[in-house]
């Protein structure tokens, strides 16, 4: 049988027909039918198929075990995004996810009500206050807020690699009635890694290359979906253009500023400092 522009994608097409499960069946015959249909549009030359190739796979060598460029990849082609919401469709009284981002750590240490998670790296302090429910306004006594975020510099723990040991990440629990306390400092926004096949890609374009000052949340509670959300400090530079399309007006919050003296958690704090407010709402199922 002779293989023509025309016949091409019917014969690919059939022949990833016969994979074993359904499900990747499914995947690769929409995979190769956009496959070509993209090289059909674009009118794809042997030059450009070729950088194709070399790209991922620089991005690929990029990679180690605190880097990872192909999620970013997806970061900043909005794919991540879309995958995010394609599989969180929750109500619109439960508080909106957005993406996990490549510098979340598992196993942070458990923190009790009020904990200094900044542990006396440099910042403004920053208390972040609030209640767990869901979305009938119950409150979810010991729901878990896994929090991570980046410094001052707007770097992240991964990031350094002479870091041995848990910098601004820790594991709270709402208390019984569902209100939490986090102490921390105030984040700023940050460049995306900048130095690999991305950044090339991104400064060939006018696209920023920021993301606004944020503060990660990871929350669990049995009976709940799990949440993987942010929270936006209110007037930060890059909301509107956040470059892995992470921004939501729902998560924006303001970090109001307050003179030396009561903390929110009833403590002292001896330098003003600033109080973000936000109760976060888990979708049961
Ligand atoms: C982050 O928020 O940590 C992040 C998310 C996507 C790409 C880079 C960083
Ligand atoms: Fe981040």
């Amino acid at each position: 049988m002779s293989v023509d522009e025309d016949s091409i994608t019917e014969l690919a097409v059939q022949r990833w027909a016969t994979a074993h499960s359904p499900r990747l069946g499914e995947l690769m015959t929409a995979l190769v039918r956009h496959l070509h249909a993209f090289a059909r549009e674009v009118r794809l030359s042997e030059d450009e198929w070729a950088a194709a190739i070399e790209w991922p796979t620089a991005a690929g060598q990029t990679c180690d075990d605190k880097r990872q460029e192909l999620i970013l990849t997806s970061d900043v082609l909005g794919l991540s995004m879309l995958v995010v919401q394609l599989n969180n469709r929750f109500s619109l009284r439960a508080t909106p996810a957005t993406v996990l981002g490549p510098f979340h750590i598992d196993g942070s240490p458990t923190a009790p009500y009020g904990f200094d998670m900044s542990d006396g790296i440099e910042g403004t302090p920053l208390f972040i206050t609030g209640k767990v429910t869901d979305t009938e306004g119950t409150p979810l006594p010991g729901a878990v807020l896994d929090v991570w975020q980046a410094d001052a510099d707007g770097a992240y723990e991964a990031q350094i690699p002479e870091i041995d040991e848990a910098r601004l990440r820790a594991k709270y629990r709402a208390r019984e009635d569902g209100t939490y306390c986090i102490r921390t400092i105030a984040p700023r926004g940050y460049a995306i890694p900048m130095d690999g096949p991305v950044g090339d890609l991104v400064r060939r374009t006018d696209i920023s290359h920021f993301r606004p000052a944020h503060v990660h949340f990871l929350l669990h509670e049995p009976g709940h979906r799990r949440l993987v959300t942010h929270l936006f400090q209110e007037g930060s530079a890059h909301l509107a253009s956040d470059v892995v399309f992470g921004t939501k007006d729902a998560l924006i919050v303001r970090f109001a500023e307050r003179p030396a003296g009561a903390a929110p958690d009833g403590t002292a704090v001896d330098v003003p400092h600033l109080h973000a407010e936000f109760d976060f709402v888990l979708q049961p199922g």
